[in-house]
């Protein structure tokens, strides 16, 4: 089944749980901006209803939704071309996801990794929501009729996981009406890397600072952080082939080719046969050029958060247009009464 037949429409969604980092700007916002335009239809979740699978405070989860928002907003996304949305606000998302509770199997759910890492050892004390976490988020997308889903590297198995609950519901019902999602995993930057440890993922919750480039870090934090960044003593070899064994190396060269816009043979015909305290600043003054005009325009926008909550009521009415209809139809294929 193709999804040529459905509109082409962009989904996507990040956690309001506190925190954005350069991973989630270059793996996931950056390529958000990007995609707005004549080509698609572009929607923008904080899934709000995702972050409470593990406790939130709620002043915290309603400050960092809008914190959220604000931050999508200074990175370019542009709320009257986007529809811009808190989850919760937008019922049928959770309305679609208890069907697709119905609809996947226990074992396609055991399977999660993200799950089992977050789980840990203490699978039986976590809530019943952070296990059922990717049906909701199949919900997500798919009461959009949603074609493409910008995300991170990490994110692949659970839109698998989307492909295959759209599937099993044409199949168990006999329709063509979910589209096969594609993910948009693209660019040197769908896995950036603890600046610790090139082994580990970048991510809100390290326990180490250092570990990552938080979007709210000023510019000496931001510098500081690159140069203390864990590398090797070698040069910047002149071709990609060169990185192969060098995770730390090859995690600041594609962050550099990233927020540069260009290649990784682009960036190393530029600066292979440097050395690190030569790269290292360079690397520096990029990312704060970047990122700097991002984090004040954000704190800019949090000094009126009431415009943030208009935007994202705008939103939700927008949204509702294309999600009420999309909810309303699985119900009647699903065999619910509804109102005459
Ligand atoms: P999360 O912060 O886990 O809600 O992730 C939000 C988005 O950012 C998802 O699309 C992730 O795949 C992406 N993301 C998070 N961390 C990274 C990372 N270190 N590198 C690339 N993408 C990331
Ligand atoms: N699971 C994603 C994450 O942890 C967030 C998310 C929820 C999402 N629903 C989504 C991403 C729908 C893309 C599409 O990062």
């Amino acid at each position: 089944m193709s999804t040529t037949s459905f509109t082409p429409r962009v989904f996507s969604g990040i956690q309001p749980s506190g925190g954005l980092t350069l991973g989630n700007y270059l793996g996931a916002i950056k390529r958000f901006v990007d995609m707005q335009g004549p080509d698609f239809e572009t929607v923008y979740c904080m899934v709000d209803l995702h972050a409470i699978s593990v406790w939130q405070d709620p002043a915290a989860l309603a400050h960092n939704t809008r914190e959220l928002c604000a931050g999508f907003i200074a990175a370019g996304i542009d709320p009257e071309k986007s529809i811009l949305i808190n989850q919760s606000q937008v019922p049928e998302h959770a309305q679609l996801g208890w069907i697709f509770n119905c609809v996947a199997r226990m074992g396609w759910m055991q399977r999660m990794t993200q799950f089992k890492d977050k789980a840990g050892k203490n699978a039986q004390n976590v809530s019943l929501g952070l296990f059922g976490y990717p049906a909701l988020m199949a919900a997500d997308i798919l009461v959009y009729h949603a074609t493409h889903v910008p995300v991170g590297e990490d994110q692949k198995q659970h839109l698998e996981l989307t492909r295959d609950i759209a599937a099993k519901f044409n199949h168990d019902y006999g329709v063509d009406f979910f589209p096969i999602t594609e993910p948009v995993i693209e660019g040197a930057a769908t896995r950036v890397m603890s600046l610790r440890d090139g082994s580990k993922k970048m991510s809100k919750s390290d326990p180490s600072d250092a570990s990552r480039i938080n979007m709210t870090d000023d510019a000496d934090t931001i510098a500081k952080k690159i140069r203390k960044a864990k590398t090797d003593p070698d040069a910047l070899p002149s071709e990609a082939k060169g990185l192969e064994d060098r995770p730390e190396a090859r995690n600041l060269v594609n962050i550099y080719a990233s927020l540069s816009d260009q290649s990784v043979d682009q960036v190393l015909g530029e600066v292979g046969g440097q050395q690190f305290g030569t790269f290292k600043p360079k690397l520096a003054e990029l990312a704060v050029s970047k990122l700097s005009p991002i984090s004040s325009e954000m704190a800019r926008l949090m000094n009126d958060p009431s415009e943030i909550d208009r935007i994202l009521s705008h939103g939700a009415a927008r949204a509702r247009e294309i999600t009420a209809p999309i909810l309303r139809q699985t119900y009647e294929i699903v065999g619910m009464v509804g109102p005459v």
